[in-house]
């Protein structure tokens, strides 16, 4: 139930740092350390430009950089999906379990870092989806590689979303140059209150 303590992210119950369950959380686990230690607005992004875009339902779905894996949950919970989340920090899962239950879903965790999913890996799975995860410059090359890695797997769709960092721009016009894809500014409205960017690609 959504209290002072919690938000309704489209209709994802989604806790505040301050919420006595994450702060229980915080004193029971590691501390994150690449910036997986809370939920980011870009989810926000993410999940309005998938309810205006929707995937099939169904789907087998890999979300990388998962940090609390709200967009997995709202993919699971809404559209049936069969949600794996991967995140090279494990200290994040404790956080996305208690999200995926308190939604009532089922969410896989992988640790593991993008560069080393292959793509074999990746055949498994028909839609990756990512938010906030091209923060540095060295992660440009890493997710452009990945997402060439999409392709190559056969994987049918990769949405991804980022508040507009440039190494976020520099990945997403090369692969708006090489692929189908869709690139182009979003914004969400109050009560979110977040612009960014999304890269869509078939
Ligand atoms: C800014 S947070 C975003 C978390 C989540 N996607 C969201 O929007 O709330 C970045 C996440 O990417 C993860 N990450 C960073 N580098 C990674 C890498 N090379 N492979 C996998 N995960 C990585 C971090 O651990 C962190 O959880």
């Amino acid at each position: 139930m959504t209290d002072s303590q919690s938000r309704d992210i489209f209709g994802v119950l989604v806790r505040k740092n301050s919420h006595k369950d994450i702060r229980r959380l915080k004193r029971e686990s590691s501390v994150a350390t690449i910036h997986g230690n809370k939920f980011w607005k870009s989810t926000s992004l993410l999940i309005d430009y998938l309810e205006s875009s929707p995937p099939k339902p169904n789907m087998r779905v890999l979300e990388i950089g998962c940090g609390w894996g709200i967009g997995g949950v709202f993919l699971a919970k809404n559209y049936d999906a069969t949600v794996t989340a991967l995140d090279a920090d494990e200290s994040v899962f404790p956080y996305l379990h208690y999200h995926a239950d308190i939604n009532g879903v089922n969410v896989t965790t992988v640790k593991e870092r993008y560069e080393n999913v292959s793509v074999d890996m990746l055949s498994e799975f028909d839609m990756v989806i990512a938010s906030d995860i091209c923060f540095w410059d060295e992660m440009t090359k890493p997710l452009s590689d990945l997402i060439h890695r999409c392709y190559q797997a056969g994987v049918e769709r990769v949405v991804m979303t980022d508040p507009g960092r440039q190494p976020f721009r520099d990945m997403a016009e090369e692969c708006f140059e090489k692929y189908a894809a869709i690139y182009e500014n979003w914004s969400v409205p109050h009560p979110y209150n977040i612009s960014g960017l999304v890269l869509d690609i078939e």
